[in-house]
């Protein structure tokens, strides 16, 4: 099978080691389409939600995989459940809220009724009226539930995948990025806080972004400005198939006298409220934690703004990002007000992440067929671990595992 384009061509990659993209993959339709199938539908484990989502039996929230709605239920028998939200009837969506309580949806159609698990429990006039019409005798419920994905957690974050070809998750996600969300998740997890927000780029610009260690210091300007920026001792990229994970460390407080841990780098410009810029230490020394899991599920801990974020084509030049901010249960108010303040660093409004949105906007949109876009930065090799963040090795090790999925053949 090859990827074909919307003007009915094979689309062939220039460079042999992932270090030229065509640009048509970031806007062409017929791609799009066929990255549902082949990535979001493959052997791929999404990150869909946290327990801390759905704490109560009955619990559910919505989301999407790719363009497919799905959603997250911790059943009437406690059981952690993911299907598409799309009735096994004739195709309306069950769930319609966001998020609620129902150990029993039914559909608004023409009302079937499932439990948590996607089962089918009910169905309206199934032997008729009056012995008149119904479903025939050998009509089995059993035959007709929503259509369920396999679902595999770690500590208290959710995963689910419509592939049972995929391998186990903790060999998907690999010991090191398995070992930092157990590490993270050493305390049950508290919501702080949902939002939501469309970028108007491709979601594949947006993987990129986040993976991206060049761009900081150079676009994000505000984060030094306001003393964001912290004195950092050590820094280091793991990578895992097309997976990243990128961590930055603090001096230990040995190793100062504590005064210049954390020292306001101002510029000519000053916040009237600076408490956005303090925080407290969660996670000892460790001050960034970004994992971006293949193919579009973000896990991040930039100092006390703590967020899963799930990447979501709508369309070609749309995607939509759905952010769940978190901390854990039993923090002080202190920290939990840190953690809500925080938060305003990424989101809709979030001083890093407006930057971003509007710098991908103005990618997305100077794209043209027969464009290509340069990844050398460090190279042209992907390397598994390093100590620094002067390359672009996460983002060829995305477009490596984006050819083997999508089968593009390199030259
Ligand atoms: S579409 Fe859901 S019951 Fe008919
Ligand atoms: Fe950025």
């Amino acid at each position: 099978m090859r990827v074909e384009t919307s003007d009915n061509r094979y689309l062939s990659w220039p460079s042999s080691d992932h270090t030229l993209i065509p640009c048509e993959v970031y806007i062409d339709p017929h791609i799009f389409e066929q990255e549902q199938e082949l990535i979001f539908k493959g052997a791929v484990w999404h990150l869909s939600g946290l327990l801390a989502d759905i704490p109560k039996p009955g619990d559910f929230t919505s989301t999407y995989i790719g363009t497919t709605p799905v959603v997250l239920h911790r059943a009437h028998d406690n059981s952690i459940n993911a299907y598409v939200n799309r009735c096994a009837h004739r195709g309306a969506r069950v769930i319609r809220e966001l998020r609620g309580n129902n150990k029993f949806p039914i559909c608004p159609y023409h009302n079937w009724r499932y439990d948590g698990t996607g089962k089918l429990l009910g169905v309206s006039m199934e032997r008729g009226m009056q012995n008149k019409g119904g479903y025939p005798d050998d009509f089995s419920k059993d035959c007709h539930g929503l259509k369920t994905l396999r679902v595999e957690t770690i500590k208290d974050v959710i995963f689910a995948t419509f592939d049972d070809r995929a391998p186990p998750l903790r060999e998907y996600l690999g010991s090191a990025i398995v070992g930092r969300i157990e590490t993270i998740c050493m305390r049950p997890l508290r919501i702080v806080g949902y939002q939501r927000q469309t970028v108007h780029c491709n979601w594949k610009l947006f993987v990129e972004n986040n993976r991206d260690t060049y761009h900081g210091p150079q676009l994000h300007t505000f984060v030094g400005q306001f003393g964001l920026a912290m004195p950092v001792d050590r820094v280091s990229v793991d990578i895992h198939n097309a997976h990243a994970l990128l961590s930055s460390w603090l001096p230990s407080p040995t190793d100062t006298d504590g005064k210049d841990r954390f020292p306001a780098q101002k510029g000519k410009y000053e916040l009237d409220d600076p408490s956005i810029a303090e925080g407290f230490d969660a996670l000892g020394d460790l001050q960034l934690s970004v994992i971006s899991i293949y193919p579009g599920s973000l896990f991040t801990c930039i100092r006390n703004s703590w967020s899963c974020r799930r990447i979501i084509p709508t369309s070609p030049g749309t995607t939509d990002i759905e952010y769940t901010w978190f901390g854990y249960d039993n923090e002080s108010d202190y920290e939990h007000e840190c953690r809500k303040k925080q938060s305003n660093l990424l989101g809709p409004a979030g001083y890093i992440a407006m930057e971003d949105a509007e710098v991908l906007a103005m990618t997305q949109n100077a794209i043209s067929r027969g464009d290509t876009s340069y990844i050398e930065f460090g190279g042209a090799g992907i390397e598994i671990t390093s100590d620094h963040f002067n390359s672009e090795a996460t983002v060829r090790a995305f477009w490596k595992g984006y050819c083997e999925m999508m089968q593009i053949p390199t030259p």
